[in-house]
């Protein structure tokens, strides 16, 4: 692979970190994005020990979608244009106090969907005429099936899903190649409060999926793969058979 560009928002995710990781001994050259600059200054150096010809940090709220296309201007002009991204950022959030709290469930939407999809159009709308673009953004498998324990995160995965189906269809034919990241439990700090099982995969197994399907040029990963079968079957599982299920 050659040395690229690669802004990564919401770098300081356990997810961003394993994939800017085994970026890094490309030579590629980083922006990281993240909302506390003592975090990502560490995120930085170790890039650069492992490789990378540079690694530049920014610190901003990427939820905050008035600022976006003004933090993408300043970006560009001081780290170039990019030609890989990585949209990692994403909080879990708490379903029964979505439910209480309409705030809590609009701003996790905010989080989950609108300041993403957002990012994705600014972006677009940024890049210059037939430059290449590589768009890797992490969704989740609660996306594909609206579920009683985590529904406000997966409308707000599932809305991100047609979104970017929608943008990979009105990108076909150009460099633009957009892959929808689709994991199932990863061991990250978004899980801490989750009971581990076997079913939980590491973040740098997630990674090395990501950077496989942004070379095989990928439209969706399910990661690890097992969840394209576990989905695929919650999803045609008839309505009087999951109506029961406590997930
Ligand atoms: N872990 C899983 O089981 C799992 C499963 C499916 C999908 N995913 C998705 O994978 C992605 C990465 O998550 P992860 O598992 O790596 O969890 P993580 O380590 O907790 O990373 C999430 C990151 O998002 C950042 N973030 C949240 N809101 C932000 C905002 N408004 N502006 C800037 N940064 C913000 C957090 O920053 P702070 O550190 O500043 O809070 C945190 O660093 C997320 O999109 C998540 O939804 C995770």
């Amino acid at each position: 692979m050659s040395a690229k560009n690669i802004l990564v928002l919401g770098a300081v995710s356990a997810i961003a970190q394993a994939y800017a990781r085994q970026r890094a001994p490309s030579g590629a050259r980083f922006l990281l994005v993240g909302r506390d600059a003592a975090r990502l200054a560490p995120i930085a150096s170790d890039l650069v020990a492992r490789g990378a010809a540079g690694a530049d940090t920014a610190v901003a709220d990427l939820a905050e979608t008035d600022a976006i296309e003004t933090r993408l201007a300043e970006w560009r002009q001081n780290f170039g244009a990019p030609d890989e991204v990585l949209i990692a950022y994403g909080a879990l959030g708490d379903q029964a106090e979505s439910e209480k709290n309409l705030d809590i469930a609009r701003k996790a939407i905010e989080v989950g969907f609108t300041s993403v999809a957002m990012w994705v159009l600014a972006l677009l709308k940024a890049r210059a005429p037939d430059a290449p673009l590589t768009l890797a953004v992490i969704g989740s498998v609660a996306g594909d099936r609206g579920r009683a324990s985590n529904f406000v995160y997966g409308a707000a995965k599932g809305g991100l899903d047609r979104f970017l189906e929608g943008v990979t269809h009105a990108n076909a034919g150009t460099p633009v190649h957009v892959v929808t990241v689709k994991p199932g439990f990863v061991d990250t700090p978004m899980t801490d409060g989750l009971p581990k099982g076997p079913l939980f995969a590491s973040p740098d197994r997630v990674a090395a999926d990501i950077v496989s399907a942004i070379e095989k040029r990928r439209r969706v990963v399910y990661t690890p793969w097992f969840w394209f079968v576990i989905m695929t079957i919650i999803r045609h599982l008839p309505w009087f058979v999951f109506r029961r299920m406590k997930i």
